[in-house]
């Protein structure tokens, strides 16, 4: 009876998956650098909801906000490179924030091993119904019209919503008071009741609450319209060309082992692989990458590149942490 129950026992090793060291066989952290109910923390739940399927092991989201996702990089950073945390993060979080804050006492780039490129949000130049404007352009009339008195959203310095500000600001020639939150889900809830007035914000955070009508949309920041919103204006087609989207991605601390990377990845390609998981993201306008864009030496390359794209707009802008 030992005899077999051995040979049992033997077998059922043998069929385990052949993860390294048995990894991962506990629950992985999914550090999330905004408040939860934003764009970054709903693709963060999307994702690691499916990723889980993959890995056999939950993800646990934890919502680590301040300094426009700073905080929470430095946090993944410290962590230790055991594949039991990740974090999720975005060209604001991850490229931007590298020349804006400058004493955060370790490299951004440098410091953390790129898991797999996410989706990516165009945005939407969105205001609450109480603005008088139907139009882009009576917009930017309006927000030119009246200096210093109008409010708008964003998630910090650094965040995508401040560059999507930024970009609006150099488009348009008109700008808003920028009224940080952590995050640009709780800033939603500000402009749907009209405490703020303006935002621009990803189109996975701003589309739902404007096909509620709670929310007014003027233009979205592609170059061609995307599936998901045929009838909402590129801003070029509204008269200010403008071009700004939101590209996500997953990191792990620097010196997590390249098998567990390896094994991450391929759980978020699956993930992005999945029909539900893909139209959930195209409904809310989003663009996936290919596999072969998320693989992490090509994830990477896109990220420094994206680092030199930013660096002298930034500069221009005179961007720097306070
Ligand atoms: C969020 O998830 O709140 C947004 O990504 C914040 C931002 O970057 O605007």
């Amino acid at each position: 009876m030992l005899r077999r129950q051995m040979l049992a026992a033997v077998l059922v090793m043998a069929a385990a998956p052949a993860f390294g060291q048995g990894w991962p066989n506990k629950p992985i952290t999914m550090i999330v650098p905004f408040a939860a109910g934003g764009p970054t923390d709903l693709l963060a739940r999307i994702i690691g909801e499916r990723m889980s399927k993959e890995l056999g092991q939950q993800f646990i989201i934890e919502n680590v906000t301040g300094a426009a996702g700073t905080i929470a990089m430095a946090k993944l950073a410290r962590s230790a490179p055991d594949g039991y945390t990740v974090g999720i993060g975005h060209v604001g979080t991850n490229v931007a924030n590298a020349v804006i804050y400058t004493k955060i006492g370790f490299d951004l780039v440098n410091d953390l091993e790129p898991i797999a490129r996410l989706p990516a949000n165009p945005m939407l130049v969105v205001s609450s119904d109480n603005v008088p404007a139907r139009t882009l352009k009576e917009l930017v009339d309006y927000l030119k019209a009246n200096p210093d008195k109008v409010s708008g959203g964003t998630a910090g310095i650094g965040s995508g919503s401040h560059l999507g500000a930024l970009a609006f600001n150099k488009a348009t020639g008109a700008s808003y008071q920028l009224v940080p939150y952590r995050g640009t889900g709780p800033a939603m809830q500000d402009l749907i009741s009209g405490q703020i007035q303006v935002m621009v914000d990803q189109s996975s955070n701003a589309l739902p609450q404007v096909q509620a009508g709670k929310i007014r949309a003027y233009a979205q920041t592609a170059a061609k319209r995307s599936p998901a919103m045929p009838d909402i204006p590129t801003a070029a087609e509204a008269g200010y060309p403008m071009e700004v989207s939101i590209w996500n991605g997953l990191w792990a601390p620097k010196g997590t082992a390249t098998d567990i990377i390896d094994k991450l990845n391929a759980a978020a390609v699956t993930a992005l692989a999945d029909p539900a998981v893909r139209k959930r993201m195209e409904e809310l306008g989003q663009d996936l990458p290919t596999p072969e864009e998320m693989k992490p030496a090509a994830f990477a390359a896109f990220q420094k590149a994206e680092l030199a794209r930013w660096k002298p707009i930034l500069d221009a802008a005179g961007v720097k942490s306070e």
